[in-house]
């Protein structure tokens, strides 16, 4: 067992199981021996690899999408540009490069960055110099005034409680020991209500507060100074049952409690929940749609081949190889979705049809 191994095993002898969204919570972001404070994760040498790390291409079209979202409200003289979760900087970086195409987007732009991992704050910093940047902790802290928000690969790394059906009703799934050794355990005690109704026997349900809570939090945001978000992700359209946690390790999956703080653990999103939870704040919902489609709709072949004109042999081949693993059906292409969050209501952005 690693050391954060050994430290949840001592606070669940101390204190009881965790839920796992705490173990996931603490795997992901403990101070000193979490996954993304202790490490830069992406790439051929690190666990796996992101959109924006596929291809330019991918922060290029997002960073035209806001360009467009930019000038449809009415082009203010200053806007906020934020990204949660930005990994390396990569898909910002390419989202200003593009977006320099309209003139005023860019000088327009003040970034804010939703980040808490320190070693990836310093990477963030190389990519975006010297422009200014701002960090946050939390979404909550972004300033008031008009904004423009991504967030690709960001809300699966939120932590997800489970629970399981039994014929007495729901039982939250946590993380207990055996023989020492870090395991899943069910509850005793049932939870009080239905997590998802008709649910059949030994069903598994994922909720996430933390989730909806950041929605709610974005969607505050868009609402008060208007704007528009993207959120980029894996999950479900519909709230169903499934055991969707996962841990990744080196381009491959590995046991969620293996090895605490060294593999990435993520949970599908649920988009329902979601959408759901941004009305409530008054959002607007479009999409989701694939990320083929939105992909597609933005006229991203076209890019590739222009960027294929200016290519030798073995980028030509790089470039087609990076469309297919975004859009490709079989790869991020269906997988992948594309929901967006607008104030005020408006006709469709580009890459959606009508509101839903
Ligand atoms: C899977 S990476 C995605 C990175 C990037 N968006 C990309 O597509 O390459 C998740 C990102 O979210 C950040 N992150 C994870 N949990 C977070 C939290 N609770 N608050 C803020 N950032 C968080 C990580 O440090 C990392 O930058």
């Amino acid at each position: 067992m690693n050391e954060l191994g050994r430290h949840l095993a001592e606070q669940i002898r101390l204190h009881g199981p965790l839920s796992i969204a705490d173990y996931m919570a603490a795997a992901l972001g403990h101070p000193r021996w979490g996954y993304y404070t202790s490490r830069d994760p992406f790439g051929a040498q690190g666990d796996f690899i992101t959109a924006p790390e596929v291809s330019q291409m991918f922060g290029e079209i997002i960073g035209l999408w806001c360009a467009d979202r930019w000038q449809a409200m009415g082009a203010p003289e200053h806007f906020i540009f934020a990204e949660l979760g930005p990994g390396r900087g990569t898909l910002m970086a390419d989202a200003l490069r593009a977006g320099a195409a309209l003139p005023g987007f860019v000088e327009a732009a003040d970034l804010h960055l939703v980040e808490t991992s320190p070693v990836l704050k310093a990477i963030q910093e190389k990519a975006l110099g010297p422009r200014p940047v701002i960090w946050h902790d939390r979404i909550a802290d972004l300033p008031s005034g008009p904004v423009l928000a991504v967030a690709n690969e960001f809300f699966d790394a939120l932590p997800i409680r489970q629970f399981q059906r039994r014929e007495d009703g729901w039982h939250e799934r946590m993380v207990g020991l055996q023989d020492g050794r870090l395991s899943l355990v069910l509850n005793p005690a049932a939870t009080p209500g239905h997590v998802i109704e008709g649910a059949p026997l030994d069903a598994i349900a994922e909720i996430s507060s933390a989730r909806t809570a950041a929605m709610a939090e974005l969607t505050r945001c868009i609402t008060t100074g208007g704007g528009a978000a993207l959120i980029i992700d894996y999950g479900y359209l519909e709230s169903a049952t499934g055991d969707t946690l996962q841990a990744m390790r080196a381009h491959g999956y590995t046991e969620v409690l293996e090895a605490p703080g060294e593999a990435d653990l993520t949970a599908h999103l649920d988009f329902q929940a979601l959408a759901a939870a941004a009305r409530e704040q008054g959002g607007h919902i479009f999409g989701p749609v694939s990320q083929a489609e939105f992909l597609n709709r933005l006229g991203i072949a076209t890019r590739a081949e222009r960027l294929q004109r200016s290519a030798t042999e073995a980028q030509t081949k790089d470039i087609a190889a990076a469309l297919h693993r975004l859009t490709g059906r079989d790869q991020m292409g269906e997988l992948f979705k594309v929901m967006a969050v607008a104030s005020p209501h408006g006709p469709a952005p580009p890459g959606f049809e009508d509101a839903t």
